[in-house]
This record gives structure tokens, sequence and C-alpha cells, in this order.
């Protein structure tokens, strides 16, 4: 939550530093504004709104000067106000900085500088670090040592950029627990809270660690531990492409994300599958010892990566035969749950920044366990926490509803199972040639299914008036019916719950009417196809309006619902891939249809940095 950029350079850097808030911008949406420092001056631009709507009145580009940073704000302290907006002045005007993340002990740090005389602009916990910067700037020092001993006084996470009127053309950076990266630009270097927002400049990158201490100048580069010593650090080179972090044509990213599931699905898929095994190994350390010592999976995640560990435990129980339990992130680091030993515990996020998961995450380690990261973004902080690390290779989702990383991050976990039942033995050959071929044939399959985009924007349409909408699913669809009205509900606004479907009659049924849409996810299958027929004759005995999933050909079910979308025929456990797809381009074109900000919707951030 919360982005910020900065850039030092030979040249002016306004342009990059506005391009670059725009970049981050799904990060948080609230206000939004830029310092830059002119010779010995430090100059500020700011407003509360989009980038877009901030830019046109302020103009931010024209800013002079060749050192600067920039934020987009996700309020946590204080209103949406002009105030609040970052970045903010120490009390003599001559310290300016953005934060992002959230500062635990800041009341009584405020409390502290009031008594000492201080005034403050914001209701922020942030300006409270630009009095401490500027005390310390008076107790000696250079600026680095002043951001380094402010910092040891700081409880709660924080990503800074930190400037003075006093050093021009040094821009200071420090992070604890949100992330920071540094950029190598040509005769410029940047910071950012993530890679996407200075892909442009640069491909080679440093990532910051807790307490470390950046130091940049246009041609220099000094990183410090936290004890103060000049360190070296690996750079890295980040594959992704400037295009991925662009509409390609699209009128949205969600819109273009979903599209490019075929795609990254295959990128996910291809490297790791041999004709009759899935190679892991050198990629993640991760042996056929270590997977048939594994006798429990513990999930840890929120959100849509929550949905996918669902699918997850699924298919651990189904397929390696293996225990499988999923945890809330943030209900788990508060719980003393029972690891009990051979436990793999699986961490899950696109982003590998979320504050629940990462702290989870981090509990596991402390407690001894082996720990797994499932995430899409390279050098993020859970691979690093994490023992091991499976990639998803969807490259830079930006839309705030996650779509591409949801699909791959399943894609991920059913090679993980291939790989674990051949290292357990407890599926034969065919069976595991079989799930390998069905994974080979999915990004076909989903292309097949977004070829039916006109069809499901037209049945959008009949959802656009209602105010709540059930999805239903059983066995391992029931993750996707929750998925599905998440993503209904978060970008649209209207109120949606999933529910296994033999659940309906517990309660929600009570709900049905002719104003509620229905959807119901029903592929062919021999276990549950039947029943779940039967929910959808006791919906439309009630009215309900039915939108069903089904598989090709179901003309049983085209006679019952009100409106069919259908997908191909797949292995069961591979037909999450598949069914979700539908419900991702339904709720795209129903919040279009209504008007939302379908990238941006209201209240939300794409990372969410804070517990
Ligand atoms: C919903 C969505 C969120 C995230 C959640 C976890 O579309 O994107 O629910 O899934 O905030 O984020 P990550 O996966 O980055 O840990």
């Amino acid at each position: 939550m919360c982005g910020i950029i900065g850039v030092t350079s030979t040249e002016p850097v306004a342009p990059k530093l506005a391009d670059g808030v725009r970049r981050l911008e799904y990060r948080g949406y609230d206000s939004v504004g830029l310092a830059t420092l002119d010779g010995g001056a430090i100059g500020i631009r700011k407003g509360v709104g989009k980038v877009d709507e901030v830019d046109a009145q302020l103009d931010f580009a024209a800013a002079a000067g060749n050192t600067g940073i920039a934020h987009c704000r996700w309020g946590t302290h204080g209103g949406i106000t002009h105030n609040n907006a970052h970045p903010h002045l120490s009390p003599n005007g001559k310290v300016a900085i953005v934060h992002n993340g959230i500062i635990e002990n800041y009341l009584a740090l405020k409390q502290d500088l009031q008594a000492n005389g201080h005034a403050f602009a914001s209701e922020t916990d942030t300006e409270v670090i630009a009095h401490l910067i500027e005390l310390e700037l008076e107790h000696g020092g250079t600026l680095k040592d002043a951001v380094h001993r402010a910092s040891k006084q700081l409880v709660g996470s924080y990503a800074l950029g930190v400037l003075s009127a006093d050093e021009p053309g040094t821009l200071v950076a420090t992070r604890n627990e949100s992330p920071l990266v540094i950029g190598f630009g040509d005769r410029e270097h940047l910071i950012a809270s993530d890679v996407a927002a200075i892909l442009t400049h640069t491909d080679t990158v440093v990532y910051l660690d807790n307490h470390e201490v950046a130091v940049l100048t246009a041609e220099s580069c000094a990183i410090y531990d936290d004890g103060g010593f000049a360190i070296d650090k690996q750079r890295e080179k980040i594959d992704w492409d400037m295009e991925a972090a662009e509409k390609g044509g699209f009128e949205h990213f969600m819109l273009k994300e979903i599209h490019e599931q075929p795609g990254k699905l295959a990128d996910t898929i291809s490297p790791r599958l041999r004709d009759h095994e899935v190679v892991f190994e050198a990629e993640t350390g991760v042996t056929a010892e270590v997977l048939r010592g594994i006798d429990r999976v513990i999930f840890l995640a929120c959100g849509t990566s929550w949905h996918a560990a669902m699918v997850g435990e699924f298919l651990f129980e189904e397929l390696a035969k293996t225990p499988a339990e999923v945890e809330y992130a943030s209900e788990f680091r508060y719980r003393n749950a029972p690891i009990p030993p051979g436990t793999l515990v699986v961490a899950m996020s696109q982003s590998g920044e979320t504050a629940d998961t990462n702290a989870a995450l981090e509990e596991a380690v402390r407690r001894g366990t082996r720990t797994l990261a499932v995430c899409n973004v390279r050098g993020s902080t859970m691979t690093r926490i994490a023992h091991h690390t499976v990639y998803t290779h969807a490259g830079p989702e930006i839309g705030v509803a996650s779509t591409k990383a949801f699909t791959t991050q399943i894609a991920a976990l059913y090679l993980l199972n291939i790989a674990m039942a051949q290292a357990k033995g407890v599926l034969n050959q065919q069976q595991i040639d079989s799930m390998i071929q069905g994974l080979r044939q999915a990004p076909l399959q989903v292309e097949q299914i977004l070829d039916q985009n006109d069809t499901i924007q037209k049945i959008a349409k009949h959802f656009t008036s209602r105010s709540n909408a059930i999805y239903l699913g059983r066995g391992v669809h029931f993750p996707i019916a929750l998925e599905g009205a998440l993503k209904l509900k978060e970008i649209s606004y209207i109120h949606a719950e999933g529910y296994p479907a033999a659940e309906m009659k517990h309660g929600p049924i009570a709900l049905i009417d002719k104003q509620m849409p229905v959807v119901v996810i029903a592929p062919t299958d021999k276990l549950t196809y039947q029943k779940t027929l039967g929910n959808i004759e006791e919906v439309k005995a009630r009215d309900g309006v039915v939108i069903a999933i089904a598989t090709e050909g179901d003309q049983t079910i085209a006679q019952l619902a009100d409106h069919t979308i259908y997908i191909p025929e797949s292995l069961y456990s591979i037909g999450p891939l598949l069914s979700v797809i539908p419900l991702q381009l339904l709720s795209y074109h129903v919040a279009e249809l209504r008007g939302c900000d379908v990238d941006k919707p209201r209240n939300l951030s794409k990372v969410v940095t804070v517990e």
C-alpha cells in the first residue's frame, strides 16, 4: 500500500517521477505528490486524487531539479487530504520524505516531539520521521547518518526516500518490512517500491534488505548495513519486458491480463515439464527426497492467493495423497497452531510483499519447519524468507483484481503435486502422464474460453442493475465460487457470496428470488454433477436467474439454466484453471458496464503491506 519512487540523475527527474508514480498507482490512489531538489531548494507538488487528475492541475513534469522523490498514497493515518498527502517536510523545510508502511509507535514519538515544541502539518505517521531526521541532522553527520539514527527510533514498517536541501544531488533510502528496490540507470540511480515503476529506465536492480541504508547520487550508489559498514550487494537482471507493464491496446490492465493467461500459463508450465516428469529440483532445491519427507502441507495466504491455496489443498489430498490445510495468514500468525514434524508450509502470494503472509511465513521459519513460497515477483521479500521458491511466470500484474497470478499459482501447485505424487509413488506412470498431458492442454483450452468474450459480455448485462449475487461450486470448484464472488464484489461493488453448492439449502436459499443471479459452476464429473443439477433446479424453483458454467456439449444444463457458458472438457483436477476464466470476464464486463474504475477499485491497494 502506497508506492514510492525516487530518482537522482544528471538531468531533470520530474518526468520520470511522474511516469513512475503512475505505474505505481495500483498501490494507492488517494493522493499523489512529488518533491524535487533544485539547487538548495525543495519544491513540492501534491494533491488529492488520482495521478492524472492531480497532474492535470499541477503539471508534475514541469518541476525543476535533478533529484526527487514521489509517492502515491493509500491512506492509513489521517484522512484523504492535501496536508496528509506525501511528500512531507521537516519543520525547517529542509528535509523531504516519502514513506510506504506504518510507524506503530508514531503517537508516542509525536507526543514527545510536541512536548518539545514541534508543530505538525499533517495527521500522518510519516511526518514524525521527517521531524526525527531534522533533529538527528542537528546532532551532526550526513543525511545518511541522520536517516540511520532516526530509523532506529521507529517501530513498524517503512520504505523511505529522503532528500535534504543541504545535500543537493543525494537521495537516501532505507527500509524495514516494506519493499524497496534500487535501479541502476544511465548516469542515474532510482529507488522504487516495485521494479515495474523503473523498468523503462533500467533492468539492473538491487533489493535492499531490512535496515540497510542506500546513499545514491547520479554517479554513485553506496549501501550500508545496519552497523554502518559499506557492503557489496549482488545486482540482478530483471527479465520482465516493458511491454508487460503497458496496456498493449486493451482498455484495462485487467482485461489484458485475463487475455495473457494462455501465454503465462505456458510460461509457468512448459519449462518444468518433460515427457513423463516434472523437473523442479535445480530451480527450487526441492529434491525427490525432500518431497518424500513431507507428510502434511499448511498453506498461508490472503485474498485471491488464499483461494488458489484452497485449490492446492484439494490437489494435495487428491493427487499427492498428502493431508493439507489452508490458513488465513492473518489468523495463523496470532494462533499457536501446531506444526507437526514433516510439515511443508507453503506461502502463496502474487506480490511477495503481503505483510500478513510474510509475517506468518516468518513465524513458520522461526518454528523450524521447511517452507516454500509460490510467488510471482522475483526477489520479493517472501522469496527471501522461504527456504524454497517456485516462481509463477505471470509477469507484472498491474490490475488490482488478480487474474493471471491466480491461474499461474494453480498451475505451479499442480506441477508441485505431480512431482510429489511421483516422488512418493502414490500415482502410477499412466496417471502422471495423463496429468502432464492435461496440463499441457490447459493454455489452449483457456484460449478457447477467451474466444467467448462477446457471449460473456452479453450475459454481464443481466447483472448491471443487481445488488447481490451468489456463486455455487462443489469440490475443486468451490474455491472458484469464492474467487468468482470476490472478483465481482471488488471491482463492481455488487455484493456477492460464494458457497459450496450443497450449503445453499442451509441458509442462503432464503435470499433467492427473481432479482438474484446465481452463478453455478457445474462441469460434468462423476461425483457431483448430478447433485449440482439438483441445486440448479432448486434455484429455478424460486425464480433465481442461473448462469451455468458447464462442460462443452452439455445440453441438459443449457435447458435448465438461463445462460450457459461452456468450458472445454478436462481432467477434474485441472478444471479450476478453466472454470475461473469466464468468471473473471464476467466480473470485468459487469464492472465496465457499471462504469466502475476496473483497474483501480475504490478503497483497495494491489499490495497490502500493512496488517
Ligand atoms: C484480489 C486480490 C487480493 C490479493 C491479496 C493477496 O483480486 O488481488 O485479494 O490476492 O491481497 O495478495 P498477494 O497475492 O500479493 O499476497
